[in-house]
């Protein structure tokens, strides 16, 4: 019979790195110039929820997100549908009465529901939830017997930053030596409940103009920036494995140290990339400038910050009491208000909105 539908639904964080993806050897297989490390937020904020479902009477591949049908067509979400198409194996309900065999799924098409529980117009990456999601969710429905790792290498050919949400707590993106790319995977450091004093604020930066995205940044600066050859291949592999050490130990000031200057040498890269690409804006520097004073006054840094391709800054508070004083200060400097600074707060376990 046709009239039956299998379905499945995931959950997936986003993940802040630490220590940053930038720039691409391979395009295509998404392979990156340097080992990363992340932090996965706790499930609840930024957060992506996909449903993924199969029926006889799909007549093709579909996909919804934010309830509004987008193109399959890219050859990112192509990669990743294909890769998991062919690990698929043979399901069987008895109940229901169903049962898919391995050469069924390269048959049957899909209806793929996707969701974003935080404004997209924020300008907060979304990829990295959403390609982990979709990866997890589709692995489920088709009894893909690969390990977390593994499908990371598929979410990988969605969006690299997406590889590393396939697990919680603290992950290292390998970038790996094989050409093919099977070997550039995410695996876990600590789990979730590693280091749980961290609290983390997002100050949502309001930002008029466009961004350059990331994959066209990171075309611009692999071809014209000396800086990011001497990134890659000089500093952050002695950064991977002190931030490794740092997160081990829960060693705060040599975590802070190691994200805060990662991040400004990322966004110094953009800045010697030709032409230059400018992703932090005033607010950004001022909050910057806020946490380096705070740092510097007290005998040990309280809060490290990392900023991403966008002006919104990731604030890393050393545990609850930390976080209670920046969040004042914050208050204080950047009252919410969408006509000015900060449109808004994202915090720990919940949100501050407008
Ligand atoms: O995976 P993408 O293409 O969204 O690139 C992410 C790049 C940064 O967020 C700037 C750094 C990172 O490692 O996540």
């Amino acid at each position: 019979s046709h009239n039956w539908v299998l379905m499945v639904s995931a959950q997936t964080p986003t993940n802040i790195a630490v220590i940053k993806y930038w720039g691409k050897s391979d395009e295509t297989l998404i392979l990156p110039v340097n080992d990363s490390i992340s932090v996965t937020l706790d499930p609840g904020h930024l957060c992506t929820t996909t449903t993924v479902a199969v029926s006889p009477s799909f007549e093709q591949d579909r996909m919804w997100l934010n309830g509004k049908e987008i193109s399959l067509s890219g050859g990112r979400y192509q990669n990743c549908l294909r890769e998991i198409r062919s690990r698929a194996s043979e399901i069987e309900d008895k109940k229901k009465g169903i049962r898919i065999t391995k050469k069924d799924w390269g048959k049957l098409h899909l209806h793929i529901a996707s969701y974003n529980n935080f404004p997209t117009a924020a300008g907060l990456a979304s990829s990295a939830a959403g390609f982990a999601c979709l990866v997890f969710a589709l692995a489920k429905l088709m009894n893909v017997k690969e390990d977390e790792s593994q499908l990371s290498a598929i979410a990988r050919q969605g969006s690299g930053s997406a590889c590393r949400s396939l697990f919680g707590g603290f992950v290292k993106w390998i970038m790996g030596k094989e050409e093919n790319g099977s070997d550039s995977l995410a695996v876990q450091l600590a789990d979730e409940k590693h280091w749980d004093d961290l609290v983390i604020i997002i100050a949502v930066v309001s930002s008029r103009q466009k961004e350059t995205s990331s994959t066209s940044g990171m075309r611009e600066s692999v071809d014209t920036s000396l800086l990011l050859q001497h990134r890659a291949k000089e500093v952050v592999p002695k950064r991977i494995s002190q931030m490794e050490e740092a997160i081990k130990n829960q060693d705060f000031p040599s975590f802070a140290q190691l994200t805060c200057a990662d991040s400004n040498q990322f966004h110094a890269v953009c800045l010697d990339t030709s032409p230059p690409i400018f992703y932090m804006n005033d607010t950004s520097h001022r909050i910057i400038s806020i946490v380096e004073k705070w740092n510097r006054f007290e005998e040990t840094p309280q809060v490290a910050y990392t900023f991403d391709a966008g002006p919104n800054a990731v604030l890393i508070a050393r545990n609850r009491k930390t976080a209670t004083l920046l969040l004042q200060r914050l208050l204080y400097y950047f009252p919410p208000n969408p006509d000015t600074d900060v449109d808004s707060y994202i915090i720990g376990d919940k949100s501050i909105l407008k």
